[in-house]
């Protein structure tokens, strides 16, 4: 098995707005089956002899292991995102005031992505930019969303999956809960280790006491 889960990086009873049963059933419901999915599809194109296969097969499996790894990835940094209510400080606002003109600026076009995305099941996520050493506000699906060379720092599910349970269709009151819950310090590491060229995969651990989930 190449990919493994990673816990649940946010502690589910303590979130606001956002129920536990909702959070814990996004990580084993979609999460957890993104990563199991992604290991049959690895399985699948590890038994491929790709030099006599299909263009068709190769491109249908390659695209799907393409949308599961990203899938994973920003399910990853959406959990660890969850469980803050603090502004960001530091460094992180410093950037924010060059790139989007302080935190409010930044804010209102984020929430403002998200409300577009609703019912699209996409993602919206801050992300650092190399090519240009900045930030930038992105959203798309799971295929589109991410910048070639670009490093998520942060990541809003827009799936209904992630606020259907809670919030039934009105995805702005998931918004502005998921905007009250975010953990700041943690996007500020991600800030730092995608500006200095770091992982992508950070170790947040699991909340105590740890959760656990059966897969
Ligand atoms: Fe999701």
């Amino acid at each position: 098995m190449p990919y493994a889960v990673k816990s649940l990086a946010c502690d589910p009873s303590k979130l606001e707005g956002l129920s536990e049963k909702l959070i814990v059933g996004h990580y084993v419901s979609v999460y957890c089956n993104t990563v199991k999915r992604l290991n049959v599809i690895a399985d699948q194109l590890s038994r491929l002899d790709l030099p006599k296969a299909p263009s068709f097969l190769i491109n249908a499996l390659k695209r799907e292991e393409l949308a599961a790894l990203n899938s994973m990835v920003l399910h990853e940094i959406y959990f660890e995102s969850l469980g803050g209510s603090s502004m960001p400080s530091g460094e992180l606002i410093e950037a924010m005031q060059r790139d989007f003109g302080g935190f409010e600026p930044w804010h209102a076009a984020f929430a403002s992505l998200a409300r577009a995305q609703a019912g699209r099941a996409g993602w919206v996520t801050l992300a650092w930019f190399p090519r240009d050493s900045r930030l930038v506000n992105l959203a798309g699906t799971d295929l589109d969303v991410n910048l070639a060379g670009g490093y998520p720092i942060l990541a809003l599910d827009m799936h209904e999956h992630a606020y259907q349970m809670d919030y039934g269709m009105k995805a702005v009151g998931y918004i502005e809960a998921f905007m009250k819950n975010i953990n700041w310090e943690r996007v500020t590491r991600r800030y730092r280790a995608g500006s200095q060229g770091g992982a992508i995969s950070l170790d947040f651990g699991a909340p105590e006491p740890a959760t656990t989930v059966s897969q």
